[in-house]
């Protein structure tokens, strides 16, 4: 069933003609140099930027592209320096005055994949209870914390740096999409680094909510 589900998703990415070319203020703009906006084009040196409007919560895009922060420690894993450590895109990334951010944040939150699938999740906050055994899911039965950065009890930083960092992913990225990206990443990468992993409902729930609960207390002005 699953397989199955896999063909239609694919079949319906691949052939979306919205997601053919690159938009135009991308190339003005010098993003498409690194960045890759349809599926179509060989890998970028830098993450893919052609589901921006389904990953990224506006308000941060708006906030990185003025000031952006590192995500990716070790570098971006489709750099071809990756994995000999010496990646290609060293920084910093290019700086955006506030009024052209506030423009390129949204034009990013146009660019969807079609047909997505609508993810309810519960909004109310974890317990405290519950979100120490997530805690320990993420740390010890699946050992997310070996390639991701989160928080340990003391709110201080801790992690592997070969994946993106998740401490500000509650600022960063759509719950929705983490909650895909965890069920079915190849919907958005064919190929990656990250395991393939074959949640239950319950867990890929809890682990949606807490990665969505990692937020940087200082850079979060609500
Ligand atoms: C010289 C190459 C380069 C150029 C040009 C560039 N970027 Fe990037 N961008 C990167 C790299 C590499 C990263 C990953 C940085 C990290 O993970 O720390 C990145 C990260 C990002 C991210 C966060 C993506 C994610 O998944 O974490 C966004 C959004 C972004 N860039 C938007 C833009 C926009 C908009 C432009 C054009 C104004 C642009 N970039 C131009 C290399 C580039
Ligand atoms: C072997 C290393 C590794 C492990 C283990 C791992 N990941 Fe990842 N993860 C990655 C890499 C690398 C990426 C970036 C996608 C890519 O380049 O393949 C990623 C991407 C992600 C993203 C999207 C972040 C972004 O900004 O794009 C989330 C969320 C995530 N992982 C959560 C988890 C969770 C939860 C677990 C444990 C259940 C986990 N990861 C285990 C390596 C790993």
């Amino acid at each position: 069933m699953i397989l199955i589900c896999w063909g239609l998703w694919g079949q319906s990415l691949w052939a979306e003609p919205a997601l053919q070319t690159t938009p135009a203020w991308a190339k003005a703009e010098g993003c498409a140099a690194c960045h890759r906006f349809s599926p179509n084009q060989p890998e970028g040196t830098a993450p893919d930027l052609f589901y921006a409007g389904n990953k990224f919560q506006q308000d941060w895009l708006v906030e990185y592209l003025q000031r952006p922060t590192v995500i990716r420690q070790a570098g971006h894993t489709r750099d071809p320096g990756f994995l000999q450590g010496q990646p290609e895109f060293t920084g910093p990334h290019p700086v955006l005055k506030p009024k052209d951010a506030a423009t390129l944040a949204a034009a990013l939150m146009t660019l969807k994949l079609p047909d997505l699938e609508t993810v309810a999740l519960a909004t109310t906050p974890l317990s405290k209870g519950k979100k120490g055994r997530i805690k320990i899911l993420f740390e010890r039965d699946y050992s997310c914390i070996a390639c991701h950065e989160s928080y340990n009890l003391a709110r201080q930083p801790r992690g592997g740096v070969s994946g993106p960092s998740l401490i500000d992913a509650g600022n960063r990225l759509q719950a929705e999409w983490v909650y895909l990206w965890l069920q079915q990443p190849k919907i958005f990468l064919k190929k990656g680094h990250m395991p393939v992993y074959q949640f239950d409902e319950e867990t890929l729930l809890n682990l949606t909510r807490y990665i969505a609960s990692h937020k940087k207390e200082s850079g979060n002005k609500n």
